[in-house]
Formats: structure tokens, sequence, C-alpha cells
């Protein structure tokens, strides 16, 4: 008695993410049906248009159960249909769903990490600007957890489209100082008295407003971006990357 009870809790507890599968062929159904019968509503990546975005909000916290039940039966009252399309269906367009807003290394990427290492600190040139538990260099972000902090589409645009999005705290700046001599690199603190920049050589330079003639803010990232297969094996990597076990990532 007292056994099953506990077997009860457990499941209330825990099984509760068991609804939704995660390998990678679910979540591609799951893509094919989302791209016929949702996108429309909610964008190609979950971004969302005439419905809400998938990615932040409510879609985000909803729980299993629930995103399955709104998928299913539609949100009464609303645009949102309902799609009678059978159990096995719905838990591939839910897995999908996850999939948008899921930490990268709790996802399976395609492409080889092992090569996307070799990249990155190889031919890629990522090192040179970037660190990865104490390895490479600077001016750009630390990568050390970036697979636990962002989803395969946040690591795509990244690598794929730098400037779509450049990080807080690493605007790309030119400053000409008073001497003559100008400073390039990422403005890492800026207030009316004074600018640290960060150089493409990891130096810092601590610049004072009085000193300064002239600041260009640019628009897009120092960083190039990268293409093609590399791309996808960077990304394999960068997925990876986790500083806790890979276990203990909830
Ligand atoms: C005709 C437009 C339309 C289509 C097609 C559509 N949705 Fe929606 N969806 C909406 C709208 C509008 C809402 C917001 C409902 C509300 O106000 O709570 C919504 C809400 C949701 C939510 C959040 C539910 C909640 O309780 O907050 C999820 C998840 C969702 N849609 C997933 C999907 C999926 C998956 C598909 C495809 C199988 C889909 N939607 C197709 C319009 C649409
Ligand atoms: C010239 C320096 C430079 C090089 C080379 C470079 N990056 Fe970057 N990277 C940056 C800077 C600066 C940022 C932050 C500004 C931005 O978002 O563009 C950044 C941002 C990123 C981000 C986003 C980090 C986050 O927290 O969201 C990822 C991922 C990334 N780089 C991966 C790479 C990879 C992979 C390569 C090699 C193909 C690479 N970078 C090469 C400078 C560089």
């Amino acid at each position: 008695m007292r056994l099953w009870l506990l077997l009860a809790v457990a499941s209330a507890v825990f099984g509760q993410n068991d609804l939704i599968p995660r390998d990678a062929a679910a979540v591609e159904a799951g893509r094919r049906i989302y791209m016929g019968s949702c996108s429309g509503c909610h964008g190609a990546t979950g971004e969302g248009s005439q419905g809400p975005s998938l990615l932040s909000g409510r879609a985000g916290r909803l729980a299993d159960r629930a995103l399955l039940n709104a998928i299913a039966k539609g949100v009464p009252g609303t645009s949102m249909p309902d799609f009678p399309m059978g159990a096995e269906k719905v838990a591939q367009v839910a897995a999908f769903v996850r999939s948008l807003t899921a930490p990268a290394i709790r996802t399976q990427t395609p492409g080889d990490p092992e090569r996307g290492r070799q990249l990155f600190f190889g031919t890629a040139g990522c090192a040179g600007c970037h660190m990865i538990l104490g390895a490479g260099g600077h001016p750009g972000p630390d990568l050390s957890n970036v697979g636990a902090d962002r989803t395969v589409p946040q690591l795509r645009e990244a690598v794929t489209r730098p400037s779509a999005r450049i990080a807080e705290g690493y605007r790309a700046v030119k400053a000409v100082l008073r001497d003559g001599r100008t400073v390039e690199g990422v403005a890492r603190n800026h207030n009316n008295y004074s600018l640290h920049v960060l150089d493409k050589a990891g130096k810092l330079h601590l610049l004072q407003a009085s000193a300064l003639t002239a600041m260009e803010w640019r628009d897009s990232s120092i960083m190039p971006p990268a293409a093609g297969e590399d791309a996808v094996h960077l990304i394999a990597f960068l997925a990876r990357q986790s500083t806790r076990p890979a276990g203990g990532v909830p």
C-alpha cells in the first residue's frame, strides 16, 4: 500500500516529463507537421505572427500535458484551432515546439562535435576570440556554458548571422583619441566619463571621455560568420558545452 502510494506520487511528479519525446526523429517528424499546420500562425521558428510567439511567455511555461491538450483540443474562444490528428502526431509536434526553447545540450543536433572542436580551435579561428574552459582568447564572450544557456536556433543564428543580434556588452566601436590614435574593439563598459574597449588582441583599453575626439558605433558584429558544413559541426560542438555534468542539467 505504502509502496503503491509512493509510486503514484513519484509518477505524478516525475512522469510529466515523459509525455513528450526528445529524440531527433520525433522532433523532425514534428517539424514537418508544424511547418504545414502551425507556422502560418506561429512563424517558421516559433517567433509568432498571427498567433503568439512560442518562444517566450505562456507557451514555454506550459506543463507537458497542457501543451499536448492545447494542440489536440485548441484554445476555446481563440483562433487556436484543435488538431485531432492522433496522440502520436500531437506528441511529435509538441516535441518540436519544446525543441524551440530547450537548452541546446538537451536536444540532439546533426553534425560531428569532434569535427566542430577541431574547427573551433583550428582553422575556423573561433578560439582567437572565445574561451572555453580557460582555453582560447578574447574579446568574444566565454562559451564554456553556451550549450546550457542557449537553444539550437539561438546558436545557429549566433554562428551564421552574428550581426542579427549583438550580445549585451559587445557592441563594436572605434574610438579616436586626441593624439590621433584609434582603438577598435568591443565596448565592455561605457558611461559619460569613460569607455572600456576590449580589442581583437584581447587587450583592455581604459579611455577617459575627455581624451576622445570621436566614437563610431558599428551596427555589425566584429565576429565573422560561419557557413555550410562547418557551421553544422561548430553548432554540434557548441551545443555540448556545459559547465555542469550532462546529467545534472535540469
Ligand atoms: C489560425 C491560427 C493558428 C494556428 C493554425 C495554430 N495556432 Fe496555436 N495559437 C493561436 C492563437 C491565436 C493562440 C493564443 C490563444 C490564446 O489567446 O490563449 C495560440 C496558442 C497556442 C499555444 C499556447 C496555448 C496556451 O494555452 O497558451 C500553443 C502551444 C500553440 N498555439 C501551438 C500550436 C501548434 C503546435 C499548432 C499547429 C499544430 C498551432 N498552434 C496552430 C493560433 C494558431
Ligand atoms: C573577431 C572575434 C571573433 C571571432 C573570430 C569569433 N567570434 Fe563569436 N563572438 C564575438 C563577439 C564580440 C561576440 C558577441 C557579440 C555578438 O553577439 O556578435 C560573439 C558571439 C558569439 C556567440 C554568441 C554567444 C552568446 O552567448 O550568445 C557564439 C555562439 C559565437 N560567437 C561563436 C563563434 C564561433 C563558432 C566562431 C568561429 C567560427 C566565432 N564565434 C568567432 C567575437 C568573435
